[in-house]
């Protein structure tokens, strides 16, 4: 089976290719910069702007892939409320060019579909983004399962891990403060479940492998608010809780409202595929063993 990933040198978009199975597929990709992150794990890569059609139909219809996997998106929320008309463009518009194609997609969603009355949520709970970035990822789910039923949608969540360019990790930040002797200020009221992009890969693997289709969540298996989840980083490394103060969301004035009282409900992928995301200690383990 021959795969394209779109947006392969995402931090999603590296651990699909470190996951590949090892046989029976050949993944080619595409990204913006104008060399691949991880060539040796592409049978071939393209540099592609994929909010020019053209660009990104030609791609796809050089390749004729049996699958699309998509991870590019601009998942800044802020920068998506104050630029609709991108947000619109990259995490609506080119999904359905690409939906458009025919060919069976895996398209990665969020939480943000969500309002955060009433987390940690399963797959059937009712929708209601509160802010444009949740409006256009709610909008693509829509797209892409509406052009293949044989399609899968990923929601997630929090995601994090290493990638070769990619931004400081939550992990990353709240370790090296608290060792720098600084203190951090982390909200005590968003919860939802950190996720290990390996382990969002891994589940997205499984789940094409086992034929699945339609909705799933693939989260970190621990539901846990931010504060709690800095707390847990210090412990893991034997730092100074003391350091970590609390505040709320509102204190922090952010463009883009953000569903509290998160999460995702994993029941359906671990019933499916058997296949349990780690638990947020497990994850740092796992990044740092592989460092
Ligand atoms: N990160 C999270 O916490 C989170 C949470 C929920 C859902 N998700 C979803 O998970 C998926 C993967 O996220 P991620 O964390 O891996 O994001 P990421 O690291 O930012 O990767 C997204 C990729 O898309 C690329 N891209 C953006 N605009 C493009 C364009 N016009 N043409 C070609 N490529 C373009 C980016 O390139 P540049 O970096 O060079 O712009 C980047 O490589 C996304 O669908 C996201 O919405 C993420």
């Amino acid at each position: 089976m021959n795969v394209l990933v779109v947006g392969c040198n995402g931090l999603l978009g590296q651990n699909l290719l470190r996951s590949q199975p090892a046989a029976g597929w050949t993944v080619r990709g595409i990204g913006i910069e104008a060399a691949p992150a991880l060539p040796d794990l592409l049978t071939a890569y393209k540099s592609v702007d994929i909010s020019k059609r053209t660009d990104l139909e030609s791609a796809i219809a050089e390749w004729a892939p049996d699958w699309i996997f998509n991870s590019a998106a601009i998942t800044d929320v802020d920068l998506c409320e104050r630029d609709p008309a991108l947000a619109a463009l990259i995490n609506r518009d080119t999904v359905g060019w690409m939906a458009a194609a025919g060919k069976p997609m895996v398209h990665i969603s969020t939480d943000y579909v969500f309002d955060g009355e009433s987390g940690p949520y399963a797959e059937d709970d009712g929708v209601n983004p509160l802010s444009v970035y949740g409006t256009t990822k709610l909008e693509s789910e829509e797209l892409v399962l509406s052009a293949s039923p044989k399609s899968l949608i990923a929601r997630t969540m929090t995601l994090w891990g290493r990638g070769k360019g990619a931004k400081t990790s939550f992990v990353d930040f709240v370790r090296d403060s608290l060792k720098a002797g600084k203190t951090v200020k982390i909200v005590t009221d968003q919860y939802g479940n950190p996720t290990l992009a390996e382990d969002l890969a891994l589940g997205i693997w499984k789940l094409v492998g086992n034929s699945r289709h339609g909705i799933y969540h693939v989260v970190g298996s621990e539901w846990n608010s931010r504060f709690e989840w800095a707390q847990g980083i210090a412990d893991h490394y034997g730092l100074d809780k003391g350091l970590i103060q609390s505040c709320l969301t509102a204190d922090l004035k952010q463009a883009a409202r953000r569903p509290l009282k998160s999460g995702l409900r994993i029941d359906k992928l671990v019933r499916d595929t058997g296949f349990r995301p780690r638990d947020v200690a497990g994850q740092i383990l796992r990044v740092d063993s592989a460092a």
